[in-house]
């Protein structure tokens, strides 16, 4: 088995530490525009194995897809944050500029893989990515669910003064403050959060989540990389060992939820063909209404990406 991750930043270099400690991949590449950069992440994460005991391979290359070659699946990080002065629309014209131009060369040394992407703003990233690979949507998909619910679980798990691995949740929507954590899919080994937490303490945690990306950046002046980076990781993992394992996940929907021609979180079955299947969740009235907003925002961005003309 082996896997490429493009860009070897903090999001990178820590999936690619991720998947090096689950010792199960045979060779994990990183690769990076700057010089000899991926090569000493991967050198280091290499030097590691002696020490957690695993046995994967990490290799660094500037710039060379020659090395990512038969890829099972590639996940792409690459790509700015957004940096004072620049408008969201510059950030989505560079960064679609570094998908497509990555993508193109991941496709062509790796024409049966599985992109997984990752690269901000999210969701308009992945439709780059799908439109430039011209493969199948259900082997083109983006992170950010996983990372989104992990946020929330993590704050639910503090306030509740229990494990955070037993709390099970589902978030759809956008990448974005329009993302919608769904309480009524929330359980504590399955107790319903809502027996355990008042109204207004859930809200605040629904409310935190939404934030919890710009919560990191206050905090660090840049964004997160650790959660990222395991929550990309572990979308590896349920595709290589084909675990069937079901994750909120950036998918292409074509009719699910009464939308169309766009992607957007959802829950999916994640195994070896990438997503296996989108579920659709009986939501009721309040649960559509965010979902399509949520949906009606990403789609505008989407919409600018379109209109830049910069895909063809
Ligand atoms: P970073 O700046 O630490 O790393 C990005 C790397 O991409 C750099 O090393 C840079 O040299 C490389 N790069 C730029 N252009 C390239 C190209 N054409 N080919 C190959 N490599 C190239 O940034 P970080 O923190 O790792 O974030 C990476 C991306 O992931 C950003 O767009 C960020 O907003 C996004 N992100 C997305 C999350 C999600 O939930 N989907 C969560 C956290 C970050
Ligand atoms: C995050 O949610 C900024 O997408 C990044 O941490």
């Amino acid at each position: 088995m082996k896997v490429s991750v493009i860009g070897a930043g903090n999001v990178g270099a820590t999936c690619v530490d991720a998947l090096a400690r689950k010792d199960f991949i045979k060779e994990v590449v990183a690769l990076d525009i700057k010089e000899n950069y991926a090569e000493g992440k991967a050198l280091d994460i290499w030097e590691t194995a002696p020490v957690e005991y695993y046995s994967t391979k990490t290799i660094g290359v500037t710039n060379d897809y020659a090395k990512t070659a038969n890829s099972d699946v590639v996940v792409i990080t690459s790509g700015l944050p957004r940096k004072p002065g620049m408008s969201r629309d510059d950030l989505i014209s560079t960064n679609a500029g570094i998908v497509k131009s990555v993508t193109e060369q991941v496709i062509k040394y790796s024409p049966d893989t599985i992109i997984v992407v990752v690269s901000n703003p999210l969701d308009v990233m992945t439709y780059a990515a799908y439109l430039t690979a011209k493969i199948d949507s259900s082997r083109v998909f983006g992170m950010a669910g996983i990372l989104d619910t992990a946020r929330y679980r993590a704050f639910l798990a503090e306030a509740l003064n229990v494990s955070p691995k037993d709390i099970q949740a589902v978030l759809m929507g956008g990448h974005g403050d329009t993302m919608v954590p769904l309480p009524r899919y929330t359980t504590v080994s399955g107790i319903p959060v809502t027996e355990l937490i008042d109204d207004e303490a859930l809200n605040k945690i629904v409310e935190r989540t939404k934030k919890g990306g710009g919560e990191i950046v206050n905090l660090l002046g840049t964004s997160a990389w650790y959660a990222p980076g395991a929550a990309a990781a572990q979308m590896v993992e349920a595709i290589l060992k084909d675990e069937q394992r079901i994750f909120p996940c950036c998918a292409w929907l074509d009719g699910q939820y009464g939308l169309k021609d766009m992607y957007l979180g959802v829950p999916v079955k994640l195994g070896k063909n990438g997503i296996e299947e989108i579920i659709e969740l009986d939501l009721n009235e309040d649960e559509k209404a965010l979902l399509h907003d949520s949906a009606k925002s990403v789609k505008e961005v989407l919409n600018v990406l379109d209109n830049m003309n910069i895909m063809d």
